[in-house]
């Protein structure tokens, strides 16, 4: 595996793939990597020639009072595992070559309508830190392919939606969430919880699983549904932040005909800002209106 920190050195070890005729894929990360980012790895080593991974901690999508100073670094550890997983190229660049004007000065990208709403709406800004940042790194790549976990299933929806409006030549694959045995969505924030607190955080998947199958026997109690759901949380030590249940194309309420529909939650455990998602089809004869 190569480890380089400058776009200038990746740009010869990537044109050197292409002359090969090797196709490649990128998976961008924050490091700490776990499971959920080495499902990410193994999909891309599966679909495309070659695996080119970045970390980069992204100033631009942590708010004032987030976790940048605190969030994990384990780059010793995060190196061992991407070479078991046979990942060819590991970029992490500084600072000054992902803003080089700095962050003041950096063009933003935002992705109207889908940035505003659920995580966008207590996290202000983090979206658009997240697509420019994304937008940056898919232009050094030129990759063919790129990987999100849909345990961010905003953030995979945005950057679908940045690739589509900007016209960007590249596939954005959703990979599915990884979970402990307990049911727990791997997290780098998983963390910043004691043992009993990990156990207990399970509960979210629970909710989630709970509110699905009370959404497929009665569609119609939309709102009694997410009541019941927020209360479950709070009565499992959560402070929730949302629960509730959209289509999957676009987040929006679903209305009758939908059918592709996504529970997502965002709830603090001790000092963790949790999130978690479960997708699910009704079958069409559940056609009705829900709202
Ligand atoms: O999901 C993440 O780890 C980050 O949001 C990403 C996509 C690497 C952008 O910084």
């Amino acid at each position: 595996m190569k480890i380089i920190e400058k776009a200038s050195q990746l740009r010869p070890l990537l044109s050197a793939l292409r002359e090969q005729g090797l196709s490649y894929g990128f998976v961008p990360t924050m490091g700490n990597l776990h499971a959920g980012h080495l499902a990410l790895v193994d999909a891309a080593a599966e679909q495309c020639d070659r695996v080119v991974v970045s970390i980069f901690v992204n100033p631009l999508q942590f708010g004032p009072d987030e976790d940048l100073e605190a969030y994990p670094c384990t780059p010793e550890d995060d190196e061992k595992v991407l070479i078991e997983h046979g990942t060819s190229i590991l970029y992490r660049p500084t600072m000054a070559d992902v803003y080089p004007v700095g962050l003041e000065h950096q063009t933003r990208v935002e992705v109207p309508g889908l940035s505003e709403i659920l995580c966008g709406s207590s996290r202000p800004g983090h979206f658009s830190g997240v697509a420019t940042v994304v937008n940056r790194l898919f232009n050094q790549m030129q990759a063919d392919k790129a990987f999100f976990g849909k345990k961010d299933y905003q953030q995979y929806l945005i950057i679908k939606k940045m690739v589509s409006d900007l016209a960007m030549n590249i596939e954005v694959v959703g990979v599915d969430t990884v979970r402990l045995d307990s049911g727990l969505a791997m997290s780098s924030r998983n963390s910043y919880l004691s043992a009993s607190q990990l156990e207990q955080a399970s509960g979210l998947y629970l909710v989630l699983q709970d509110a699905v199958e009370r959404y497929r026997r009665t569609p119609e109690n939309y709102r009694g549904i997410i009541e019941h759901g927020i209360a479950e949380l709070k009565n499992r030590g959560f402070v929730p932040d949302y629960l509730t249940i959209r289509r999957q194309s676009d987040l929006k309420q679903p209305g009758a005909g939908d059918v592709k529909l996504v529970v997502l939650a965002a709830a603090w455990f001790g000092n963790a800002r949790l999130i978690d998602n479960l997708e699910f089809v009704l079958p069409s004869r559940s056609l009705q209106s829900t709202i």
